[in-house]
Formats: C-alpha cells, structure tokens, sequence
C-alpha cells in the first residue's frame, strides 16, 4: 500500500517568518523549460530521469481504459487499430525507438512538448479553461482600512515564501518516501505568460523588487523591499496600499481585460500596445513583478449561486466587466485578490506549476496572515508606487471593448458549485481500509453515471515530481472495474456483498493506476509523446491518433483534481469540454471541499445536480463499506 505525504513544506519553521531576504540590483530576465529551471534547484534531492514505458503496456492499458467507454462495435475496430499501431516492425515500434533514444539524452524527455501542449500553444482564454483559483477563508471586514491591512499581510507573508524559496530554504517534498521535484517552486514568482501569435511563451526575471497593485482596474508598480534589500514591513505595506487607492478612485480603461481574451487576439493586441514605449514598459513592469495583489470591489451580481460558489467565480474570472474581471492580470503567474467583502484567495497561471505547491504557498500565507498583527499605522513611510500609464490606440482600445463584451459572455456561462461534504472525511475512509482518494474518484465517476446514463472519459491528476522536473500524469479513473462496480450499486437487488466485493475490487484497480502514474507508467504522456515525435519527424500522423476511440478517451468530460490543503480552502477550475465538469478538492480529517464547475450553454451538464448527486453517492458507498464490515464482525 503506497503511503503519501505531498508537501511537508506546510510546516515550515516559524523562524523563516522572519527572515530577512537581501535582493541583489540587477533584474535578469529568462525565457524558460521545465529543465533548464530545475537545474537551479538541485541542491535538493537528486531525482531520476522520467522513464518511457514499454510499448505494449501502454496499448494494454490504452485498450482496457477506452473499453468502457465505446459500443461492442466501435471498441472491436478501436481494439484492432491499437493491436496494428504496436505490431512489430510498425510504427508505433519505430517511434518507441525514437522515444527511448531521446529519452536516454534528456532528463525529462516529455517537459518541453508538455508546456506546449498542455499550455503555450493552448488558445483559448487562460480563465475559466487553464488558470485555476485558490478560495481562502472569508474575512469579515468592516472598513477599507481592514481589507488594506489584510492584503498587506498576504503580500508580506508570500515575500517570506519567497525569500525562502530563493534561500533554497524549503523542506524537502516527499510522496511516501520518494523525494519529489521541487523546481516548480521557482516558478511560482516573478513569472508572466506572454502572448503571441500562434503560441505564447513563458518570462521569467530574477531578482524583482516590485509586486503590482491592481485596484478600480489601475496597475501600480510598488517597490516592496527597502534599499539595503530587507523587505518591508507591513504596516509600510499598508500605508502604501492606501496611498494607491486613494489615487484610484475611479476605474481605468482596463488594458487588464486584454488577458481574458483569447490568445491569439491578445497576441495581436499585445503587439499594438507594445509600439508605444510607454506602453511598452508599464507591460514589462506587470510582466516582470514579482506578483499581482488584487484589491477588488464587492461583485455586485444577480445569480441563483450559494455563498461560497460566488466566492469561488469571483477569484475565477472576477465576475465580468462591470465588476472585477478587468482589475486582473490574468497572464500573471501568481495573483493574490483581497475584495472589500472579504473574499480573499488567488488565481494563477497554470503554464509554470501544478497547484500542490500553491496550496503550500497558500497555506504558508494564510497562517502567516494569521499569525501576524498589525501595529498602529505611523503613516511616515510610503512604499515607492508609481501608476502605470497607457496609451490606448484607437485598435487598442477596440480590442477592450470587444474583450469586455467577451468576458462578459463567459462569465455568464460558467456555473459553479462549491461545497463542503460535512458527513466524513479523509480519516473517516482510512478508517474503513480504503484510500480516500480512490473512494472519492470512484464517487465521482458513479455519480456521472447516475446523472447521465453512461460513463465518461474521467481525468485525474497524478504527480510526477519523483522524477527530474516532473510534473503530471493522467490517471484515467473511468477503468472497466469502477465502472462494473456502479452498474453493480445501482441495480436492484444486487446483494450488499456483491456490492462491497465490487467496490473493493474497483478501490484496488484505482489504487493500482495512481501507483502506475506515480511511477512515470502511465498512458496519456507516453502517446503524447509518439504523437508529438511523428509530427516533429514528418512521419503520417499514425491511424491510432485519428481512430474516434482514441478522440473519445481523451474528451476529458470529467476533469477532476485533489488540491490538498491543510486550511479551509478549496482550489476550482472551468470543465475542459463544453459537456463536461471540473471537479477539484480538498480531503479535510472530516470534511470534504469540492469546487464543481458546468458550462450553463450545455443544457446536458449542471454543477449543482452534479454537487447534490456525488454527495449522495459518497454517502452510499459508505454506506456499503461500514454495513459489510459491520455484518462481517
Ligand atoms: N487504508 C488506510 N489508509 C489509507 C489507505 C488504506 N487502504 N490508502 C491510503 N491511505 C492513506 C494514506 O496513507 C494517506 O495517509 P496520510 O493522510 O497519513 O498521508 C491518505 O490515506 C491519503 O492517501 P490517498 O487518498 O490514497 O491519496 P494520496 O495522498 O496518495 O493521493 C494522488 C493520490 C493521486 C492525489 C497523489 O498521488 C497525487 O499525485 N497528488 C498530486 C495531484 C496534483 O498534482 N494535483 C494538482 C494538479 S493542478
């Protein structure tokens, strides 16, 4: 039994609370790949290269995970199409060959072809379909003054991350014994994806001074460290972010909309803007911040939505126009928001980093912000700030207005459904012999099934960081086992034996495909791989990838996610098909917090029966587990 512990970093000494962290002056800037950023980390564990699993173990699992998925029909040609693609001698063959040589020379041979696929050359716009969002506890604020100062706290509590993070300070992750990767730390500040074209890139500086201040869709450069390099306290903070909202009062034009386009228009837009040199260094000054605070206005909003689904849309994609979708700069790796209603967490970019080291990041600053008080406001100091300013072409400025319009559009299209399951929780499933992960991912599949009649192509995240710059594997949770297990539980008169036995069965296949992944053996990445090879090398694109099996297995209608965080906190995201969910969570000791999300467009789909059906059936296969063992005593 594989035991885990993602992210001991959540307790870090209290004695980096205080460190003091000393810049060096001069900013250097990188274009960077996953590799070439992890050799920077490696006075951590030493970590192996990730390995290329045989062929026919891929086609093995390929042809066993897609099964449930087709008719008798469809699955028999599907079935023949792999069996062809792997025949000796074929091409499947000859790109293994090709795979396994590339992979002998590189450390991480998928980095490169992931960034790209999974992101820079993904163009749709980054919210709602890439960058997800962290909900932190809610605050209660009764004046301005407490929304500044609880931003100030969190802006001084990530500067400490950092400062650990650069100090190389950071406890070493493990998953079980294994140490993980921790490069993806190094990314998470001073880094903004940058449009393009056709494919967008990655900049990265060193050695920042300065965060950006979003407020009434205004930019502010604030310098956050003091001239012998120690950082600010917060009550300088503080006063600084007051200064800045004093001198904001009334909103800007929103260039900031221009990041929730779709890349390839914001990529035109981009180019216009930076013509102007003015325009051009107040981008690079966002571009090169070390990250975004975002104080916003209350969303003033008219939806059938719960409380704490509001919460969640709000750090999502800021609720449109009219409220805080324009105070954003959705490209920035890492934006913290504080709203004057005391909705408070971040949204990130999703390009450089998997969300366990934002959830640590998260945690870290979230009890620092805690633990933290703040002094009577001296009111003598003031952090340097200086507005960024934009001179808007007549393009330009219809680029805004169209991007308003836009965001607009899919913001209404975005339902979401965050909850807290309060029956049980993680401790409660390890009590009954089942890994809470494994009994979550199945309640999530059999709770399609009931609502739709038919299973769906089911994706989880598996972390890769045991090997050098790892990062994820699919775990392809709809397996013929889990599947046969909620045929089994919704029948009737199935015996309660049958049923455990079935879920025990289904529990077991899960748990196997984690190890899998873990492992660096899983499917997704291998294919993507070949694929990625024939076309770099002009060989026809093989029959496999163009046969509809395969299109079916990877239409993702669940996307779905665990996010540890020890906080009350849950991260959500958009669904990655227009007829699909997102589904992301947090296994608490005794609760559960899920972040369900649906396109309304697709009549089909709806977070909240979704929401309402997985809690009936978390509670069903419990149900099933503790009335077997108890008639087994
Ligand atoms: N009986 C009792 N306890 C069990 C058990 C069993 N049969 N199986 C597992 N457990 C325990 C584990 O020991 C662990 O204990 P801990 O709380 O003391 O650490 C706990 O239950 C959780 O284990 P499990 O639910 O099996 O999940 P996991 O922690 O191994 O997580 C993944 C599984 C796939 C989520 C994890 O491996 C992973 O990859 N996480 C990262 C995902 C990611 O990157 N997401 C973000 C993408 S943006």
């Amino acid at each position: 039994m594989a035991t885990t512990t993602v992210g001991v970093v959540r307790g870090l000494p209290h004695k980096f609370l205080n460190s003091k962290h000393v810049l060096s002056s001069t900013p250097r800037v990188s274009f960077y790949s996953s590799s070439s950023m992890s050799e920077k980390t490696n006075h951590y564990a030493k970590l192996p290269p990730l390995p290329v699993p045989k062929l026919n173990q891929t086609l093995e699992q390929y042809i066993r995970t897609v099964k449930p998925l087709l008719t008798k029909d469809e699955f028999v040609i599907t079935e023949q199409v792999a069996k062809n693609f792997g025949a000796p001698g074929g091409v499947g063959e000859k790109l293994q060959h090709m795979l396994e040589e590339k992979s002998a020379k590189e450390k991480n041979w998928l980095s490169e072809w992931w960034l790209d696929s999974a992101y820079l050359s993904y163009r749709l716009p980054v919210l709602v379909h890439s960058n997800p969002s962290l909900v932190f506890p809610k605050q209660i604020f009764s004046s301005q003054k407490e929304q500044l100062s609880y931003a100030a706290k969190l802006i001084i509590g990530a500067l400490r991350y950092k400062a650990i993070i650069d100090g190389a300070k950071l406890e070493q992750d493990y998953l079980g014994k294994s140490p993980l990767d921790m490069s993806q730390y190094t990314k998470v500040f001073c880094g903004c994806r940058i449009p393009g074209l056709t494919t967008d890139s990655i900049r990265h500086t060193s050695n920042s001074n300065h965060i950006i201040v979003a407020h009434n869709n205004h930019f502010f450069k604030m310098i956050v460290y003091r001239e012998n390099g120690e950082v600010l306290d917060d009550n300088d903070i503080l006063n600084g972010l007051l200064h800045i909202t004093q001198n904001s009062t009334g909103p800007a034009a929103g260039v900031g909309f221009l990041t929730t386009e779709c890349r390839n228009v914001w990529g035109i837009a981009h180019q216009e803007l930076k013509k102007d040199p003015m325009n051009s260094a107040s981008l690079q000054a966002i571009e090169d911040s070390i990250f975004v605070m975002c104080l916003d206005k209350m969303s003033k909003v008219e939806d059938n939505a719960t409380a704490s689904s509001r919460v969640a849309l709000q750090l999502l994609h800021g609720y449109g126009a009219d409220n805080n979708s324009g105070n954003r700069w959705f490209d920035k790796t890492l934006q913290l928001i504080v709203s004057e209603d005391g909705v408070n967490g971040l949204c990130y970019e999703h390009a450089p980093t998997e969300g366990p080291p934002i959830a640590n990041l998260a945690d870290f600053i979230v009890n620092y912000a805690k633990e933290s008080i703040l002094g009577e406001t001296k009111g003598i100091s003031i952090p340097k700030s200086e507005l960024l300013t934009f001179n808007l072409s007549a393009p330009v400025d219809e680029s805004i207005r169209l991007a308003k319009r836009n965001v607009d559009m899919l913001v209404q299209d975005v339902q979401m459904n965050s909850f807290t399951f309060d029956k049980f929780g993680k401790e409660d499933i390890k009590a009954l012999k089942f890994s809470p992960d494994s009994f979550i991912q199945i309640a999530i599949q059999m709770a399609f099934i009931r609502l739709h009649g038919h299973p769906a192509a089911h994706y989880e995240s598996a972390s890769t960081r045991r090997f050098h710059g790892g990062r994820t594997e699919t775990i392809r949770s709809c397996l013929p086992e889990i599947v046969d297990f909620a045929k089994i539980h919704l029948k009737p008169n199935q015996s309660p034996q049958e049923k455990y036995k079935a879920l025990q069965t289904a529990i077991s296949a899960h748990k196997a495909y984690v190890g899998m992944a873990i492992n660096g053996q899983g499917i997704d990445r291998h294919l993507l791989g070949l694929k990625r090879l024939a076309i770099e090398n002009g060989v026809n694109i093989p029959t496999f990838f163009l046969d509809p099996g395969y299109s079916t297995s990877n239409n993702w209608r669940l996307s779905t996610s665990q996010v540890a965080a020890i906080n009350d906190m849950v991260m959500c995201y958009g669904p990655v098909t227009p007829d699909g969910y997102g589904c992301c969570y947090n296994p608490r000791r005794d609760e559960i917090n899920f972040a369900v999300s649906a396109f309304y467009s697709t009549p089909t789909t709806c977070a909240n029966k979704f929401g309402e059906t997985l809690k009936g059936c978390l509670e069903e296969i419990r149900n099933i587990a503790t009335s077997s063992i108890q008639s087994s005593l």
